[in-house]
């Protein structure tokens, strides 16, 4: 059977063009013993892919080779089995790339929860929902009470954030780039306070939504957001350092903060990558099951139709044009 995929064919200089990708059509091999072929349904883009696209062999996940099939994750129907551990119908997600269906021997593959909607999987126990947890629960380690601050808010793991931050009795700032946005956050989410970063009084309405100042700061974006949220950090504040969006299409990235504050308020900050953490998916999967069954965990997923569509949507990501997490429905 033929189906379609995208390569990566060249490497991008600053945005993501459509000439370094190429749709190809491919045969569906015959399955050796042990391997499954999967028809994917539901496919994630993410603001990593632009790294994952560079020749940068240093950072925390090798790049995808020129000519290979785009990474990404994805939910997938087994459609054919040679594997005793999974059947024809079983429901899975894991990283399948930027193709209708793939072969795969299972390495990395989970089974979807039953009951649990395909879109909510990808926006909520998948990589949103894991990142959030981790940064936020595992190295933000927040207290009841306390006022956090996440930027990107109104994003697949900024809205996951924030809505955990609320479960767990904090005190929620966000910051977002449209007004749209900000009150989908105060209205839908329950945040306490959103501001549009894009606005003139961004440092005014920050001080007003903080006016205890902020003891965790969950980074998602860098930008302008930064250095307010850095000068308004307390004694003994965290900052959780998930994503530098605005940094990821520039080859100019902005310049930080002075460390000075680092001392005076004796702050710890601290980096991510959620490879790194894999072995502790279960566990956290299972706490963010249970806030999505308590209804505490909402989300939106803004979805584009077919596989081509990701040559160009992926930049929604980078124009802030996605309304929720991003994927495309096959
Ligand atoms: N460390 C990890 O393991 C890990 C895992 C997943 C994601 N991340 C990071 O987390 C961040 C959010 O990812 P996501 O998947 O949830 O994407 P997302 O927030 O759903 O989408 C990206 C959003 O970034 C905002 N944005 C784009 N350019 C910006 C700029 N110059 N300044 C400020 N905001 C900008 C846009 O929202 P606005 O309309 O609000 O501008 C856009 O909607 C990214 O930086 C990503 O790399 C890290």
């Amino acid at each position: 059977m033929q189906y379609k995929a995208i390569k990566l064919v060249k490497r991008p200089t600053l945005n993501i063009t459509p000439d370094v990708f190429e749709l190809v059509t491919l045969e569906t091999p015959e399955l050796k013993d042990g391997e499954i072929l999967l028809r994917q349904t539901h496919m994630s883009l993410d603001p990593a892919m632009k790294g994952w696209m560079s020749e940068d062999r240093n950072s925390y996940i090798p790049p995808v080779e020129l000519g290979d099939v785009m990474r990404s994750s994805g939910i997938a129907e087994v459609v054919e089995s040679k594997s005793d551990s999974f059947a024809a119908g079983d429901r899975v997600h894991g990283m399948i790339g930027w193709t209708e269906y793939a072969v795969s021997n299972g390495a990395g593959l989970r089974q979807l929860p039953p009951g649990i909607p395909e879109e909510a999987v990808l926006c909520v126990l998948a990589l949103p929902g894991l990142t959030a947890y981790q940064g936020l629960m595992v190295i933000g380690k927040p207290k009841a009470g306390e006022t956090l601050l996440v930027s990107g808010a109104a994003g697949s793991v900024g809205s996951m954030v924030g809505q955990i931050a609320k479960a767990e009795g904090l005190n929620v700032v966000g910051t977002a780039g449209s007004d749209e946005k900000c009150s989908w956050l105060r209205d839908e989410l329950g945040f306490d306070h959103a501001i549009n970063y894009k606005s003139d009084t961004l440092a005014k309405q920050l001080a007003k939504a903080t006016p205890d100042g902020v003891d965790l700061y969950f980074e998602n974006t860098g930008g302008p957001v930064q250095h307010l949220a850095f000068s308004r950090m307390n004694a003994h504040g965290r900052i959780v350092v998930c994503g530098m969006i605005a940094d990821y299409n520039t080859d100019k990235p902005a310049p930080g903060p002075s460390w000075l504050n680092i001392i005076r308020k004796r702050l710890r900050i601290q980096g991510f990558t959620m490879p790194d953490h894999w072995d502790e998916v279960p566990a956290m999967s299972e706490k963010l099951l249970a806030y999505y069954l308590a209804g505490k965990l909402k989300y939106r997923a803004h979805k584009l139709d077919g596989l081509e569509s990701a040559i160009e949507g992926i930049n929604l990501l980078f124009s802030g044009g996605n309304h929720g997490k991003l994927m495309v429905v096959l």
